[in-house]
This record gives C-alpha cells, structure tokens and sequence, in this order.
C-alpha cells in the first residue's frame, strides 16, 4: 500500500497507478495544541494487522519540519498495521544541503534527519538528491533515482542553437543529462558564489557563448530563485535569445517567481516530487522502476 505525505498525494498517486500497489487514503490530523496524527484511514474500524504481508511504501516529501514528522508517523502507522516490509521514497527531501556543518557549532541536518528516517524502514529512495554521498547518511539501505533525463520532456521543440547550462559545476551532469535527452545542444556551466551570511548570490557566465542562442538553464533545486534569476540576468547582458528553466526539485519559495519573472524568464519546469504548478513532468515512472 502507498501512503502518500500531504506534500505528495499526486505523486502518490501516479505510483499507484504504475505499479500494482494499492493507494491508501491518509488523514493528517493536528491537534488544538498543534501536534500531528497522521493516520492510515483506508483501514476498517478495530482492524490490526490489516498491512500483513503486504509491502507499505510512504511517499512523503519532506518540505517542513512537520512534513517530517508525518513520514514518521506514517512509517509508524505502517509497522503498526503489520506491514511486512517498509520502503520509504523521498521525493524531495528537505535539509538536504544543511549536508555539513558549515560553522563551527552547526548540526549536520541532513544527517541527523536520515538516521532519524532508517530506524522506521527497511530501504529508502530518493530522488536526484542534493548530493549523492547524502545517501550514506542513512543506516538502511538507499537507492538513489534521477530524474536528470526527463527535464528536457516540456521544452519546445525547435529551440535555437540551444545550451544547456548549470548555474555552477555541480550541476553540469544534470544539464548534460537533460541535454542528452533533448537530442542536441551544448552544455556548459557558469560560475556561482553565494554569501551564506546574506542569501546573495553573484553569478558568472565566465566564456560561454550564449549570444542569440536558446538557453536552458538546469539546476537540481529551484528555492528563492536567486541563483536562476541572477543566472537569467547575466544572460539577457549577453544577448540571450530566449532563458528557460527546467529543474527537478521546484521548491519555489517566498517570492521566486516574481524574481524569475522579473529577471526575463521564458518558461520554466520541475517534476512532481514537489506539488507546483510547474510541476509537468512526472518521477512515477522512475520510481515504479524501483518498487
Ligand atoms: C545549490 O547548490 C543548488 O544546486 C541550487 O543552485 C540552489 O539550492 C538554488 O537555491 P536558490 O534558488 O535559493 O538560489
């Protein structure tokens, strides 16, 4: 059974409906004095037992520290109803890049969050996680999906001398990745430094032509929008032709699109691990791939 966080039910669904794993209906219920109590719903009055033998996977992306929660309770609940096995997917997961500690007295976030996650569940996946390595901070075992392949799926066809471009060089894989898969185009990456003091993020295009050509910037992660908005700016003072976006995670936080917008955007596009209206393209098959 499929037990979908509040922040992806659709995803949820579209899982369900690749695989032959059933949707359970999930009610996120918080208490006058703000607790959480996220339940399995679909299960009949006084009925125990009722996952025995049977695979739970919770799917719950984990944008919050109360979306946290609800996948442990949700992998609670799952135990609880006797599940033979609990695989968990991470469709985006939150704190991601708190992945060190940056300062002297700093916590490694991600860290503690996924030994927190593995002591509730047999494996976990997750999807074009910040960094790869995030996946040794879990003490089950944890697969990894990325979703680089199918972010070139919403573009239109016919762009102009295209190139795909990283905002910085941990992201050139990806914009090589969604270039393969839109079938031509170069691949490049530009040079980012951001102040983590202030938010600010300064941009370089360094020596890539991009001057009249279709430009398609790629990144893992959409959140404030400073870094697209400052790569699109740079872009438009080199004579752009038209700035897209495509990422995996559109978090898309405060207020990015009016950054975005501003900045002279042309499109942009995530996938489904988080529930945007930019959120075309779908990791459902990736992920039944994996089930
Ligand atoms: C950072 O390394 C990530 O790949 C993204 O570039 C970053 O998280 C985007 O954040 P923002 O939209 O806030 O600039």
């Amino acid at each position: 059974m499929i037990l979908p966080g509040s922040h992806s039910q659709s995803l949820s669904a579209r899982l369900a409906a690749a695989t032959d794993h059933r949707l359970g209906r999930v009610r996120y219920h918080e208490f006058p004095d703000g607790e959480l109590c996220t339940a399995i719903d679909s299960l009949e009055d006084g009925e125990t037992g009722a996952l025995a033998g049977e695979e739970a996977v919770v799917v719950a992306s984990t944008v919050s520290s109360d979306a946290n929660l609800e996948l442990l309770q949700l992998q609670d609940a799952a135990r609880e109803a006797a599940a033979d096995r609990v695989t968990t997917v991470i469709p985006y997961m939150g704190y991601a890049r708190q992945d060190e500690a940056f300062k002297p007295g700093q916590p490694v976030s991600a860290r503690a969050l996924a030994r927190a996650i593995s002591t509730g569940t047999d494996r976990v996946i997750l999807v074009s996680p910040h960094e790869p390595a995030l996946a040794d901070f879990f003490d089950v075992p944890c697969d990894t999906v990325s979703a680089a392949s199918r972010l070139a799926e919403p573009l239109p066809e016919g762009l102009n001398d295209p190139v795909f471009v990283a905002p910085d060089e941990g992201a050139v894989d990806i914009a090589e990745r969604a270039r393969d898969a839109y079938g031509r185009g170069g691949a490049d990456y530009f040079e980012k430094e951001r102040d983590y003091d202030t938010g600010e993020v300064t941009v370089n295009p360094g020596s890539a032509e991009v001057a009249d050509r279709d430009v398609v910037l790629v990144d893992d992660i959409v959140a404030t929008g400073s870094t697209m908005s400052e790569a699109i700016s740079a872009l438009h003072n080199r004579e752009v032709n038209r700035a897209y976006v495509v990422c995996v995670h559109p978090l898309l936080v405060g207020n990015a699109r009016t950054k975005l917008e501003a900045a002279g955007l042309a499109g942009i596009w995530g996938t489904d691990t988080l529930e945007r209206d930019v959120s075309d393209t779908s990791v459902a098959p990736l992920l039944a791939e994996r089930l």
